[in-house]
């Protein structure tokens, strides 16, 4: 990097427009939305989609819900001249889409362009030039005058042949594009623009579409919005104009600058889902769909199969989503943090069905996008309590104390560390299972039963320890109390019953009972154990148990 002062680069010219209105509004509606994913996505391609998988990502375009669906530069390639007619040809287009084709301002590329397109019901016919001062002097070696005409006279000849294709049944749209509209001086854009509304004669009823790519980010997203209102303010036919957005992310603020220029009037989007694009992608039109959702106002997309999206579009393209990327990353709705594991719990439970979404850290119902809350917390070293009593009840029933917490924290946190990896929940209730479930040393249960008589509970039970067997009987006022009251005829150490619960597990026939005994020994320490059978009272006696062989094994 050059040392301070840097004046190899520039800041960004501002754009006159101190009475801007974009800041004090809110979004209130969708935009039109247009997928350019089979164009500008896959001309971004190391691989460039097959055929097959263009007809694939296409399907998955018209269910997500896309009524216009860039498919193509027909022109530029057989491959993309052929997929074009394969749509056209076979009836892949549903009623109600509009499939929109990239084509230079050149004659014979218009001409191919309109060869790939008859029969279709509904096209965009999307022509663009370059208009910026860099390309006009360096790729075109042209004044702006001549920049102009390559538009107006590339639009005049579309003018000229669309009558006939309509006559045959395919209705042209036109949409322009100022390639590089935001490093173009507004001027020189609006002036293009206007030309090229002159010679198509847009109406209110089939508007023009003039679409401003931010063809590379260059800017903050305020001042594309600015550029962006600025254009809105001026165009003379603003009432026949759709004003279309296409961000590219060089700076990292593509949603950011789609989202101001929403503010600033625009009426329609250009992207791709999760973001491929050329260099650093074109616009996440997810992101700015769930937005949009997350404020309430429906993106009118489907997009409540993120998963399947994902798949479809990493098949496709080759490409992965990150797993940090907005909504359909893969660690999303995952917490590692503790304290975030803890409010995500907290919240969680408190969230009533049918009231507005309000849980602490996941700003989107994981549900309304496919996902599933058991994705939401993994456990690694670096996570709490929390999150193991969150693993244990939502993915295996058990209800944990809230005492219990800490201490079954800590020794999935020791083994987290010991592995050095984060634990599956699998793994989590397998340590539950063997620290607390599965202890039968020292002090093993053979046989418990009781008998009820003058309200006093009187217990027999057989237990050895250490391998030795002993036969105890005790009273009490229930089973628990009669069988601590039994452990005194053994060489064990004394103890006592601090807390008890339980609780069910599953339902109907297969219905077991858990019970967790928290115990005091005699040197002060407080342990908690946990049995589980059919029979309640016999859960809550092999609690005691792991509790007692818990305690034994610490000493
Ligand atoms: O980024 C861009 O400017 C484009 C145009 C062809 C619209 O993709
Ligand atoms: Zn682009």
């Amino acid at each position: 990097m050059q040392p301070a002062p840097v004046t190899k680069y520039r800041p960004f010219p501002p754009v006159a427009l101190p009475d801007r209105q974009w800041p004090n509004r809110t979004h209130t509606r969708a935009p039109i939305w247009c997928s350019v994913d089979l164009r500008d996505g896959n001309q971004a391609l190391a691989q460039p989609m097959s055929v097959e998988e263009k007809l694939e990502f296409f399907e998955l375009l018209v269910k997500v819900g896309f009524k216009e669906i860039e498919v193509g530069f027909p022109s530029a390639s057989q491959i993309e001249f052929d997929f074009t007619r394969r749509l056209i040809d076979e009836g892949r287009i549903p009623e109600g889409v509009s499939i929109q084709v990239l084509c230079q301002c050149r004659e014979d590329l218009i001409t191919r362009t309109l060869e790939a397109v008859r029969g279709a019901r509904s096209v965009i016919f999307h022509l663009y030039n370059s208009t910026s001062p860099a390309q006009r002097k360096y790729v075109f070696g042209l004044e702006r005058p001549a920049i102009r005409k390559i538009a107006t006279d590339a639009v005049a000849l579309l003018k000229r042949d669309a009558p006939a294709l309509a006559k045959a049944g395919t209705d042209i749209r036109l949409e322009y594009s100022p390639e590089s509209f935001t490093s173009t001086e507004l001027d020189f854009a609006l002036e293009v623009c206007e030309a090229v509304t002159d010679v198509w004669q847009p109406t209110v009823e089939d508007k023009i579409i003039l679409n401003l790519p931010a063809t590379v980010e260059y800017a903050t997203p305020n001042v594309h919005a600015d550029q962006i209102e600025w254009m809105c303010r001026n165009l003379t036919r603003r009432d026949r104009t759709i004003v279309s957005l296409h961000t590219h992310n060089d700076r990292g603020t593509g949603v950011a600058a789609t989202e101001l220029a929403l503010l600033a009037g625009a009426d329609r989007v250009e992207g791709t889902l999760c973001g491929n694009g050329e260099r650093t992608g074109n616009l996440d039109i997810v992101t700015v769909a769930l937005n949009l959702y997350t404020h309430g106002i429906h993106p009118g997309l489907d997009l409540s199969d993120i998963n399947a999206i994902r798949d479809v579009y990493e098949r496709c393209t080759r490409l992965e989503v990150p797993p940090r990327q907005p909504y359909a990353g893969e660690l999303v709705f995952t917490a590692f943090s503790g304290s975030h594991q803890d409010a995500i719990k907290k919240s969680l439970s408190q969230q009533k069905s049918g009231s507005p979404w309000d849980v602490l850290y996941i700003p989107v119902d994981p549900a309304d996008v496919g996902r599933s809350y058991k994705a939401i917390i993994r456990i690694n070293s670096q996570s709490g309590k929390g999150g193991v009593a969150y693993v244990l009840e939502h993915d295996f029933g058990m209800t944990l104390p809230k005492l219990m917490h800490k201490e079954i924290g800590r020794i999935v946190n020791d083994l987290a560390d010991a592995k050095g990896t984060e634990l599956t929940p699998a793994e989590i209730h397998a340590a539950f299972e063997a620290d607390y479930l599965n202890r039968t040393s020292p002090v093993c249960l053979q046989h418990f039963k009781t008998a009820e008589r003058d309200s006093t509970v009187h217990c027999d039970a057989r237990v050895s320890v250490d391998g030795k067997v002993h036969a105890l009987t005790g009273s009490g006022n229930g089973p628990i109390d009669a069988f601590v009251k039994a452990l005194a005829g053994t060489p064990l150490p004394k103890f006592d019953v601090v807390s008890y619960s339980e609780h069910s597990l599953g339902r109907g026939a297969e219905a077991r009972a858990v019970s967790y005994i928290q115990i005091k020994t005699e040197r002060g320490r407080a342990l908690f154990g946990a049995g589980i059978d059919t029979n309640i009272e016999l859960a809550s006696i092999k609690a005691i148990v792991s509790a007692l062989n818990r305690a034994l094994a610490k000493r």
